[in-house]
């Protein structure tokens, strides 16, 4: 196989992790026995990038929609959140690991929200990877709250309208502390962005792959950064100039 090139890795790479439920149907399992599994994929995912050195992963993991589930499957994500949380605290010290939470974290159940802020809070020094859980996330609300918080600056005369830019834009986002996202997969063979970050992923390489998420391991995150890595990224010029 190809080897990586460490200086051509993705800044942000972001995963949305899709296929649990399918995966456990094939087994004749229900959805949360998926759920459970995909918890080995998220620590496979997590190690792996941290390991190559990629500064910032963000993982899709409950979005608005998702609120619409059975309240069984919700209550089940819920508590496999809290307990992996709790589980995984050590080894994001260990690997020097920043968590961060992007999404209507409000909506959330209030032992989540703690556990959520005391990982935050306690890993907040750590200086080798940013993990951003997107939870309760929606690209088109997390719009939406970006343009009230404008408005209202607007109304109070903090911001004037004719200085509003992309960057006064990206400082309102859930998403104000990251870059832009350089490589999205998604995996489970489905091809939509379903809501993710609208704004964010403007340019980033999509990468679409079979693999439900509770089979995804190194070799698949390899196959995606292997292939990101052949792809020439334009941004609206031509190949001659990015070549020059
Ligand atoms: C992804 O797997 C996990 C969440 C969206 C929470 P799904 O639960 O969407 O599994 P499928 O897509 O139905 O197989
Ligand atoms: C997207 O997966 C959300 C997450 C992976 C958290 P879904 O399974 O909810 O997406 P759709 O409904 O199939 O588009
Ligand atoms: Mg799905």
């Amino acid at each position: 196989m190809e080897p990586l090139q460490h200086d051509k890795l993705p800044r942000h790479l972001a995963i949305i992790m899709d296929g649990n439920g399918r995966w456990a149907n094939q087994r004749g399992k229900n959805r949360v026995f998926g759920h459970t599994k995909g918890i080995k994929s998220v620590q496979v995912a997590v190690e792996e990038a941290v390991r190559l050195g990629i500064p910032y992963l963000t993982l899709f993991a409950f979005s608005t929609e998702n609120w619409n589930r059975p309240t069984e499957e919700i209550g089940t994500l819920m508590e496999l959140l809290v307990r992996s949380l709790r589980n995984e605290f050590e080894k994001l010290l260990k690997n020097q690991i920043r968590l961060e939470a992007v999404g209507a974290i409000d909506r959330l159940p209030t032992l989540v929200q703690q556990e959520l802020k005391h990982v935050i809070e306690q890993t907040k020094n750590n200086d080798k990877m940013v993990l951003t859980l997107a939870l309760s996330y929606g690209g088109r609300e997390d719009l939406l709250q970006a343009v009230q918080q404008i408005a209202a600056g607007v109304k109070n005369n903090i911001i004037s309208p004719e200085k509003i830019d992309q960057s006064i834009i990206n400082k309102h986002l859930y998403t104000r502390k990251l870059p832009d996202i350089d490589l999205l997969i998604r995996t489970s063979g489905e091809q939509r962005i379903s809501n993710f970050m609208l704004w964010q992923a403007a340019y980033a390489e999509l990468y679409f792959t079979s693999v439900y998420w509770p089979d995804f391991r190194e070799v698949h995150l390899h196959d995606a950064l292997l292939n990101y890595q052949n792809r020439e990224r334009r941004f609206g010029k031509t190949s001659e100039q990015i070549k020059a």
